[in-house]
């Protein structure tokens, strides 16, 4: 049978309720593609799981399918998140698969324009508020507990529910978990549901590395950060609300939780640009966390199986790309000219 996304695949291994009505667009099923050049380099077996491919460009899909399907089935008629980007997007074209309405709220002047874009094209109403991603959750808490509208942020346990499915689907590429496994962390429900996942599915548990940037590492510095900064714009976050259980996932997993700098998270975009794979900066984090790490020899990948995690397609911020190139050069249309300018 062709592939019908997550709920259908895994349904039986999420805790989702009987009232749930499968809202989904084919979600998940990312390829996990092994990057021999970059391991050989590294020392380590190396994939990238590439969740840049899922139906709106971020892993948000997997969670975002369960926490419609749920909320629809239920009967919301009104979805509401905060976002960085991603998860507005997502949450906007499962809305609309559902036929309901979604409001996004996002920090002021903080997104991504082509993950702004997505959610206007899906149709959510936007409204920018003057104040943080952290400010942005505060307000959608309070207004879900006053109103029947449903939040669907990562604190919706169902959203966790379906992000542990690409732990069973690293699982099942690889026949086992893997030894690493290396992701961003913004307000920490990846990391978790991996986490979850990985320990639910009995195929072995991964050392996890989440890795922040260094202007938004609350977890590392041990104290909520008031005014976050990075170029990571999706992972731009100073309070996550899941930061204790991704402190306990490091700690169970004999990982840790490390900040990385953002000319070492451009500098991880390029890489991985180079072997054909173009993210988000937030989603090379992971990446430049292994090479910071393995660098500076904390921690040994050597002959290990290590799977980094790319959460969001290049596409969703060209930005950081557009922004330092010249405009390509302009020809005649002519053989001799072309032949003239080739490097
Ligand atoms: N990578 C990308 C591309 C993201 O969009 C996010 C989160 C993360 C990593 C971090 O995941 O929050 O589960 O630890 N973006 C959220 C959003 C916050 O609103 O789209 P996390």
């Amino acid at each position: 049978m062709t592939y019908q996304g997550i709920i259908h695949r895994y349904g039986h291994l999420l805790d989702l309720p009987a009232h749930s009505k499968t809202i989904s667009l084919l979600e998940g099923n990312t390829p996990l593609i092994p990057m021999p050049r970059l391991g050989k380099d590294l020392g380590c077996e190396l994939y990238v799981k590439f969740e840049g491919l899922n139906p709106t460009g971020s892993f948000k899909d997997r969670g975002m399918t369960a926490a419609i399907s749920e909320a629809v089935g239920r009967g919301a008629e009104i979805v509401i998140c905060a976002s960085t980007g991603n998860t507005a997007a997502s949450a906007a074209a499962y809305a609309a698969r559902a036929g309901v309405r979604a409001i996004v709220l996002i920090p002021e002047g903080k997104v991504a324009v082509g993950k702004l874009a997505g959610a206007v094209a899906y149709g959510a109403q936007v409204i920018q508020v003057q104040g943080s991603f952290d400010d942005a959750l505060s307000l959608v808490v309070e207004i879900t507990q006053k109103t029947p509208i449903a939040l669907v942020n990562s604190i919706n346990p169902f959203r966790i529910e379906g992000q542990k499915t690409s732990a069973f689907e690293i699982c099942d590429d690889l026949s086992s978990a893997p030894d690493w496994l290396c992701l961003p962390v913004g307000n920490a429900g990846n990391i978790t549901s991996y986490w979850a996942g990985f320990k639910q599915y009995q195929k072995g548990l991964p050392q996890v590395l989440g890795v922040q940037a260094k202007g938004a590492a609350p977890l590392v510095l041990g104290h909520p950060v008031d005014r976050p900064e990075t170029i990571a714009t999706a992972i731009r976050i100073g309070k996550p609300a899941r930061g204790e259980q991704a402190l306990s996932a490091a700690e169970e997993s004999n990982g840790m939780i490390i900040a990385v700098s953002d000319e070492e998270i451009l500098s991880a975009q390029k890489i991985l640009a180079g072997e054909g794979i173009w993210v988000e900066p937030a989603s090379a984090a992971g990446l430049a966390g292994l090479i910071a790490e393995t660098g500076r020899g904390s921690v040994d990948t050597t002959g290990k199986r290590v799977v980094v995690v790319c959460t969001g397609h290049g596409l969703k911020d060209p930005s950081v790309i557009t922004e330092s190139f010249e405009s390509p050069k302009v020809i005649p249309a002519t053989y001799d000219a072309l032949i003239g300018v080739i490097e």
